[in-house]
């Protein structure tokens, strides 16, 4: 059965302090509410992930990640960060693809292939980010857009390379916004994600696949998004900088 996700996304927000203790109260939350086999990520700015990780350490149920790295394994390349690098602190995932990182430091399908390469190669796990704009769904180019992400950016790994990446649909004209895409509406695009999946791998390997939400996610609409057939969790920003909503949207998995 595939894995049960609830991510945050913390983007660029919380300095040393607020970061810890924000992490402190999710991990007492988490430890005492959250039941079942859902997996809890907290993906912060590159400065927590040490200390964060080493918070996560104690607890099975939570794992951390960072928000982006570099496509090369080292060198000269001023001001960046290794996949290895974050591996070392102790971080097990890295979320690549986001649309903020496409939208605003020109990341291209073609790069964020070799993002994934190296993150898979040192051993982390990709949460790939998909996901239309709102142009692109007005234009209903929107499956389009979704099935050439996931041919560039991701459909080069072997199956066996494959099955370490989580991917997250991220409607772009959802994210941050509070507009959410509706249950019906991301499942949708969820089943069409798993179909190309199948396509490509075939449906051991699609059913396997973990496929969060992203975009304006919250305890209010997350039971509804979480209980479609093909949504395994979620991606979450500004919910996630609020411990009682981050463990209150995680606490929809509980058995
Ligand atoms: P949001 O962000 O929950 O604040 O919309 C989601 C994301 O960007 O991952």
């Amino acid at each position: 059965m595939r894995k049960k996700i609830v991510a945050g996304n913390w983007k660029m927000n919380m300095d040393y302090t607020a970061g810890v203790s924000l992490f402190s109260e999710v991990i007492n939350m988490v430890k005492d509410e959250v039941r079942g086999e859902q997996e809890v990520v907290v993906c912060p700015p590159f400065v927590h992930l040490h200390s964060l990780s080493q918070l996560a350490s104690q607890h099975a149920k939570i794992s951390i990640g960072a928000q982006n790295c570099h496509q090369a394994e080292s060198g000269a390349y001023t001001g960046e960060v290794s996949a290895s690098m974050i591996l070392s602190v102790g971080a097990e995932y890295v979320i690549l693809g986001h649309s903020e990182r496409r939208q605003y430091f020109g990341e291209t399908n073609e790069l964020l292939a070799k993002k994934t390469d190296i993150a898979i190669r040192t051993g982390l796990k990709p949460i790939f980010c998909i996901g239309e704009t709102l142009e692109e769904r007005n234009n209903k180019v929107h499956f389009d857009v979704i099935r050439k992400q996931l041919a560039e950016g991701v459909f080069h790994l072997t199956a066996e390379d494959f099955a370490k990446v989580v991917l997250a649909y991220e409607p772009v004209w959802a994210i941050g916004t509070g507009v959410t895409a509706s249950p019906e509406q991301a499942q949708e695009v969820h089943a069409f994600i798993r179909k190309e999946v199948e396509g490509r791998y075939g449906d051991a390997l699609a059913a396997n696949t973990t496929i969060l939400y992203g975009g304006s996610c919250n305890p209010k609409n997350a039971p509804e998004l979480f209980s479609q057939a093909d949504i395994d969790g979620g991606l979450i920003g500004g919910a996630s900088l609020k411990s009682r909503d981050f463990t209150d949207i995680a606490k929809v998995f509980n058995q």
